[in-house]
Parts: C-alpha cells; sequence; structure tokens
C-alpha cells in the first residue's frame, strides 16, 4: 500500500509528493508549522490528504504543548487550528478535519476532562481514526462506482484523485478504477498531465503503473481530440468542494473537460468522500478558488518557459456546474440530479452502507 501519510511516534510521515515519480523519499514533520508548511508547498495534496495531515499535525502540536491545564492546552491548539486553516482555502476537507479535532476538545471539556494527557491521547486517537476512515470511504466509494463501470472501459481522468490523494491504499476517482477491477472488470486509463503542477503526468500514472493498471498519459489540450476518437469511455475525478447544490470544484481543468464530456455525450462523474460535501456552501460560485505562485505557471523547474515579468493567473481550482455531472460517486452512496436533495439525504444518513 503507498503510505502517502502516517502518524508515527517521532512525527508526522509524508511520501514527498513533490519528488514522484523520480524519487521516492519519505519525510518526517516534527511540529505543526512543519505539517502546514508542507500542505501550502504541497509536499502533501489532493483534499482527503491534506485533511488526514492536518489532523494529525494538530496532534503532532497539542503533544508538544507544555500548558499543565486543559484550558492551557485548548489555548494552544486554537492557536494551532488557525495555522493549519490558512494553508490552502479550496479542499473543504481541510476545514471538516480541523472541525472533528475541535470537536475532541469540547467533548472533552463537557465531560469536564482534567487531565492534559488524556486529553492528548483523545487527539491522537482521533487522528488514527480519521486515517482508517479515509481508508474505508475510499473502499465503499470503489464498490458503489464500480457498478457504474463497463467491463473493458476507457476511463478519462485529470489531476490525481488515487492514494496519493487520501490516506492512501485506493484513492477516490481511482478507487472507483479500483473497484471495478476487483470486481473483475478490464479498465484502463487516460491520465490528463494537469498543468501546470502535472499531478497526472507525474502521480496518477505512477501509482497505476505501480499497480500495474494500464495508464497512457495525455497533454491537457488532447482531452477533446480523444474523445472525438471514441478512446473515452468516461470520466472520473475528484473533488476539493461539493457545494449543496452538487457543483463541484476540482482541479483547474477539470471544468474544460466536463464541457467536452457532455459534447460528446459521455459521463462525466465525481468521487468523492462524504467530508468532500459541503451543505453550507449553497453553489460554487461560493467556493473559494486558491490562487497559488506565479512561478507554477512560468517555470518549469527551474527552467523559464514565459518571457520575464509577463502577466499570468494560477488559479488552481475550477468549479464544474452540477448540470454537467452525471453522478456523484460518495462512500454512502451515488447520488444524481437533482443534487440539493440527494446529497442532503446522503450527508445526513448515518453512515456508508456500501454493496
Ligand atoms: O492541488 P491539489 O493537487 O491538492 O488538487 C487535488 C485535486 O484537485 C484532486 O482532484 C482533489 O483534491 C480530489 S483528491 C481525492
Amino acid at each position: 500500500m503507498i503510505k502517502t501519510v502516517e502518524w508515527t511516534k517521532e512525527g508526522v510521515r509524508l511520501l514527498d509528493q513533490r519528488l514522484l515519480p523520480n524519487e521516492e523519499k519519505y519525510v518526517t514533520l516534527y511540529s505543526h508549522e512543519e505539517v502546514a508548511e508542507a500542505i501550502k508547498n504541497m509536499t502533501v495534496r489532493g483534499a482527503p490528504a491534506i485533511g488526514v495531515a492536518a489532523a494529525m499535525g494538530l496532534a503532532l502540536g497539542a503533544s508538544q504543548s507544555v500548558g499543565t491545564s486543559v484550558a492551557d492546552l485548548e489555548f494552544d491548539f486554537e492557536y494551532m487550528c488557525e495555522v493549519m486553516a490558512a494553508t490552502r482555502p479550496t479542499a473543504v476537507n481541510l476545514f471538516w478535519a480541523i472541525e472533528r479535532m475541535r470537536g475532541v476538545v469540547e467533548k472533552a471539556k463537557a465531560e469536564k476532562v482534567r487531565d492534559v494527557e488524556e486529553l492528548k491521547t483523545r487527539l491522537v486517537n482521533e487522528t488514527l481514526a480519521i486515517f482508517q476512515e479515509d481508508i474505508d470511504s475510499n473502499r465503499a466509494i470503489g464498490r458503489y462506482g464500480a457498478e457504474l463501470i463497463n467491463d473493458d472501459s476507457t476511463v478519462l481522468t485529470h489531476c490525481n484523485a488515487g492514494a496519493l490523494a487520501t490516506a492512501g491504499d485506493y484513492g477516490t476517482a481511482l478507487g472507483v478504477i479500483r473497484g471495478a477491477i476487483d470486481a473483475g472488470k478490464r479498465v484502463a486509463v487516460i491520465a490528463d498531465e494537469t498543468r501546470p503542477f502535472l499531478q497526472g503526468a507525474r502521480l496518477t500514472a505512477w501509482e497505476l503503473s505501480k499497480d500495474n493498471i494500464p495508464v497512457t498519459v495525455i497533454t491537457d489540450n488532447m482531452a477533446g481530440h480523444v474523445m472525438k476518437q471514441g478512446k473515452v469511455d468516461c470520466v472520473i475525478v475528484g473533488a476539493d468542494r461539493i457545494a449543496a447544490n452538487g457543483d463541484a470544484a476540482n482541479k483547474i481543468g477539470t471544468y474544460m473537460v466536463a464541457v467536452l464530456a457532455k459534447q460528446h455525450n459521455i459521463p462525466f462523474y465525481v468521487a468523492a468522500p462524504i467530508s468532500t460535501v459541503d451543505l453550507s456552501t449553497a453553489t460554487g460560485e461560493d467556493i473559494p478558488i486558491e490562487e497559488r505562485d506565479r512561478r507554477e505557471v512560468t517555470h518549469m523547474l527551474d527552467h523559464q518557459l514565459t518571457p520575464e515579468g509577463v502577466n499570468v493567473h494560477n488559479f488552481a481550482f475550477d468549479v464544474t456546474p452540477n448540470e454537467f455531472i452525471a453522478a456523484i460517486i460518495t462512500d454512502r452512496g451515488v447520488a444524481r440530479a437533482p443534487y440539493n436533495e440527494s446529497l442532503r439525504t446522503l450527508a445526513t444518513s448515518r453512515s456508508a452502507h456500501a454493496p
């Protein structure tokens, strides 16, 4: 199993995704600030993986607090939550994980826990639960999604929504592909390279090759051509935040793929755990879109591609309106339009009942 993020006694261990596919190097982070920086600089990336790493960063920071009372620890912990929340704005799993960790502190206070060490232990246990739930929910997404994939299919995906974007193991969009393969179907993948960070070319191609799943990389601007040639049976992508009406934010370029899929009558699916559904965000218009450093666009490694000083945009995400989405595959079942109803029903149902 690919170990994207791991809790160890020493600190939070991450597979450094900036170096893949050329180097498989693990780094251990020894403070909550180091974990926050790793989320910002994309050592770890992908909405669920960011959530798991943030929770572990908070447990790590709390375990290092020198406060002697629960009130002292809470004071330090709140500050750490703010540091973590300021890392990346779009993936709602980050804020979901922070709220889960805050809930542990609130519960301890309500139960009048006085032993600061007990609260620290509870915070570590919560991160381990979040980690395991992520693995389990991706397996459930895989089982639900497998039913939508025909035998002998080719699936186009954008960015990396695989083991590397989650706690490890299956992933979300790639979880559906793995689920279909585990159900005995033959599936091949076309991976968009995904400019500018190249999550498709570097990460999706790396993890699928490792699992011997057939993968072909294309540049982003080839997607229309391969669809027109009849080479794509469906599109499956992940999501960073899904609004209550089903509008879905995902890696920049996803919207373009959805429009192309509609033009070619190809089903376009979004796969994400229920923690990615944000019922408090009414539509995609309300989803904050991260803008990243211009250097990601102007340079390829140390090589400058654009004229000195030229204006660039570096929007990290876009929003696909719900009318382009054939279904949203979650760990609690498959939602279809009208999403306002179907997503609310799944989000408020108690737990997964995967087939
Ligand atoms: O900028 P990134 O690499 O964190 O963006 C990742 C994506 O857009 C993924 O598709 C999304 O987080 C879903 S991951 C299961």
